[in-house]
């Protein structure tokens, strides 16, 4: 039988993922579920980021899914742990697969991490990155305005400039790090408003290729990757506005003819 992938996220994010496990695995199907409804996640309490996750993983295990990505850093941050303890299918987070591309490409030792208040707070990143090599130098910083622009769709131009400018000054005043880790599933949707602010020298790292290679080697491992003839179906939910929700998936998918023959998105309806 051939089952899906499930992703979640708080939003439209994690679709950045989503891209990402398409590219490197196209014959795998998918199950995305974002709450847009909820999210931003960031702002938001531990208890409430490990209730919300929970049930949206509870969502996507009732479609009998193979593999659970969490596609949020939030989340990743206070719920894989858990997660990865009480079920039965091999769960994946955003956060150890960032850190170990930042690792690959910085010369300096130097790594600056942004993501939302949450994953900040968390400290997840700095250990996890600290795991890898105690010399590490990072810098955090919190950036909570990006995720409700994104989710909005404003992606770029001056009004997106200004915001993201604005809010790295600090990171770019510093003048340090030579390797940017975009903390945060939404941020590669501005990734090149963010590469412009933080200026050419800085490589930017998002973790969905990283991400998808993991869930790809761990499917392998199991002998779960699919062998099939059947040409995948993807299915998007959203827990909010279906509008913008298609708008920006279509933004994200773009450039991928398939996508829109194989993916359907529809509303789901959570119990709380
Ligand atoms: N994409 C989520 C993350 O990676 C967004 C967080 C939020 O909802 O604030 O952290």
């Amino acid at each position: 039988m051939n089952q899906a992938i499930g992703v979640i996220d708080s939003g439209v994010g994690g679709l950045t993922v989503v891209h990402e496990l398409m590219r490197q695995l196209p014959k795998e199907s998918l199950i995305y579920l974002g709450d847009t409804l909820r999210c931003p996640y960031g702002p938001r309490s531990e208890g409430e980021i490990k209730t919300f996750t929970w049930e949206l993983a509870d969502f996507l295990l009732e479609k009998n899914i193979k593999l659970l990505v969490v596609a949020c850093n939030t989340a990743t941050a206070f719920t894989l742990e858990e997660l990865k303890k009480h079920l039965s299918i091999p769960v994946i987070g955003v956060i150890k697969p960032g850190a170990r591309a930042a690792v690959k490409f910085t010369k300096n030792s130097h790594i600056g991490v942004i993501g939302t208040e949450g994953t900040i707070r968390s400290n997840a990143y700095p250990r996890a990155l600290k795991s890898i090599s105690a010399y590490l130098r990072v810098n955090s910083l919190a950036c909570p305005l990006f995720v409700p622009m994104v989710e909005q769709g404003v992606l770029s131009g001056t009004e997106a400039e200004q915001m993201v400018g604005e809010t790295l000054l600090p990171m770019k005043e510093q003048n340090h790090i030579d390797t940017l880790i975009l903390g945060c599933t939404h941020y590669p949707l501005i990734k090149d408003t963010i590469q412009k602010v933080i200026g050419s020298q800085v490589t930017v790292i998002s973790s969905s290729e990283e991400t998808a290679r993991e869930v790809s080697t761990i499917l392998e491992f199991y002998g779960q990757l699919y062998n099939g003839t059947i040409s995948p179906a993807h299915r998007f939910y959203t827990t909010g506005e279906m509008g913008v929700f298609a708008k920006i998936t279509e933004g994200i998918f773009k450039e991928s003819a398939e996508y829109f023959q194989s993916v359907t998105i529809e509303r789901a309806v959570l119990p709380y």
